[in-house]
């Protein structure tokens, strides 16, 4: 059984006092969110980890960021290392995320090699994957999501692979309002539990929960999860307000 996960990316929006107000809200109104039914985590901005930390040690809240440097510590200027988000109480990092494949030069390579070292300081990645419009206009949306999870968990041995979380984002769904319909996110999750199923065996393809990410609404979330693939959500712009982000996680009710 995959408990569903719904994450909340804050990307660069929000400082400190926000953040912590936000922090705040959702700490009230998803405290009778059992944990064993959805799992909840949020991914603010890196300067403002600690204080949310603060806010919802103890809750049914997890906590995230928003990428990591692969490396304990050292000489590497601007970078945040896994150690660094473990000692304010991180238990996830998204990693991957195609605004970072875009901006910031990330590739295959570079983001198996973070989901190695996340893994090792017990780090649990949320490793994105996802094809452009053109891409898709191409035809070839599945050998692009196949490359990238298969770049992604180079490596990586089934004991581990089974906790990752990996989210399907259609780059042209992501802060569009253009969801990706239930059929087209629901055929991509399954061709993605197939490449799980051949790099390791069916029992750790079906143990990975696969998040959909691309403009997920309160009004959309239902129709998204009812698919059998679809394991959890990824969220931007609707996680920057408690009530939108409440609705999606209690997407049951
Ligand atoms: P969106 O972003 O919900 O604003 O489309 C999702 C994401 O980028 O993770």
């Amino acid at each position: 059984m995959r408990i569903p996960i719904i994450a909340g990316n804050w990307k660069m929006y929000k400082d400190l006092t926000e953040s912590k107000a936000l922090a705040e809200s959702l700490k009230n109104c998803l405290k009778d969110v059992n944990p064993e039914d959805t799992e909840v985590a949020i991914c603010p901005t890196f300067t403002n980890l600690a204080s949310v930390n603060e806010i919802i040690k103890g809750s049914n809240i997890k906590l995230g960021a928003q990428n990591m440097y692969p490396k304990q510590e050292g000489a590497f200027t601007g970078e945040i290392s896994p150690l660094m988000l473990r000692s304010v109480g991180c238990q996830y990092v998204i990693l991957g995320h195609s605004e970072r494949r875009q901006y910031f030069g990330e590739t295959d390579a570079s983001v198996n090699e973070k989901v190695k070292v996340a893994f090792e300081y017990a780090l649990t990645p949320i490793m994105c994957v996802g094809e452009t419009l053109e891409h898709r206009e191409k035809g070839i949306t599945n050998s692009v999501v196949k490359t990238q999870v298969e770049g992604g968990l180079k490596d990586i041995p089934k004991e581990k692979a089974k906790n990752i979380v990996i989210a399907y984002e259609p780059v042209w769904a992501i802060g569009t309002g253009k969801v990706a319909t239930k059929e087209q996110a629901q055929e991509v999750h399954a061709m993605i539990r197939g490449v799980l199923k051949n790099l390791y065996d069916e029992a750790t393809a079906n143990s990975i929960r696969i998040q959909y990410g691309g403009s997920v609404k309160p009004d959309n979330v239902k129709e998204l999860m009812a698919q059998p693939d679809i394991d959890g959500a990824l969220v931007g712009g609707a996680a920057l307000k408690a009530d939108s982000f409440e609705a999606i996680v209690k997407f049951k009710k």
